[in-house]
């Protein structure tokens, strides 16, 4: 009985084990977040804002608009006022903020 119990309990586990990893490397959600990081310019900030801005919309939807440095921060504000999202410390507002006007503003070097 119990050497039964243990069988079954062991076969459970190696599928599991072999489940597992498959889920992981087969996720689509991970490629294509990968895609929107990778094609976002490399600067101070980028790996951050990601962070943040990509979490209730597609990143592109954010770096398809040039705002200026103003535009940018009235972006921000409307976020956490009108959508909720979490207040940021001034220091991280500011990385992000440098981020976008120096890489997606009107004027940006592309
Ligand atoms: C808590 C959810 C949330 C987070 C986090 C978030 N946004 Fe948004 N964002 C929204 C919603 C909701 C909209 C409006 C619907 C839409 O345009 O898809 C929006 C729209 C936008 C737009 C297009 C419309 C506009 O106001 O210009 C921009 C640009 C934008 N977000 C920038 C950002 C940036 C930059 C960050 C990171 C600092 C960010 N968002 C993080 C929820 C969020």
């Amino acid at each position: 009985m119990i050497l039964n119990r243990f069988f079954k309990l062991s076969r459970q586990f190696s599928a599991a084990l072999i489940v597992l990893p498959i889920v992981v490397v087969t996720s689509p959600v991970l490629a294509e977040d990968d895609t929107a990081y990778l094609a976002m310019i490399d600067g101070d900030g980028k790996d951050f804002a990601y962070l943040v801005c990509s979490d209730c919309h597609a990143m592109q939807h954010v770096l398809q608009k040039r705002y200026s440095r103003r535009g940018w921060r009235d972006a921000i504000t409307r976020m956490t006022l009108d959508f909720g999202m979490a207040e940021l410390e001034a220091n991280e507002r500011t990385l992000i903020l440098d981020y976008l006007s120096r890489y997606y503003s009107p004027g940006s070097i592309r």
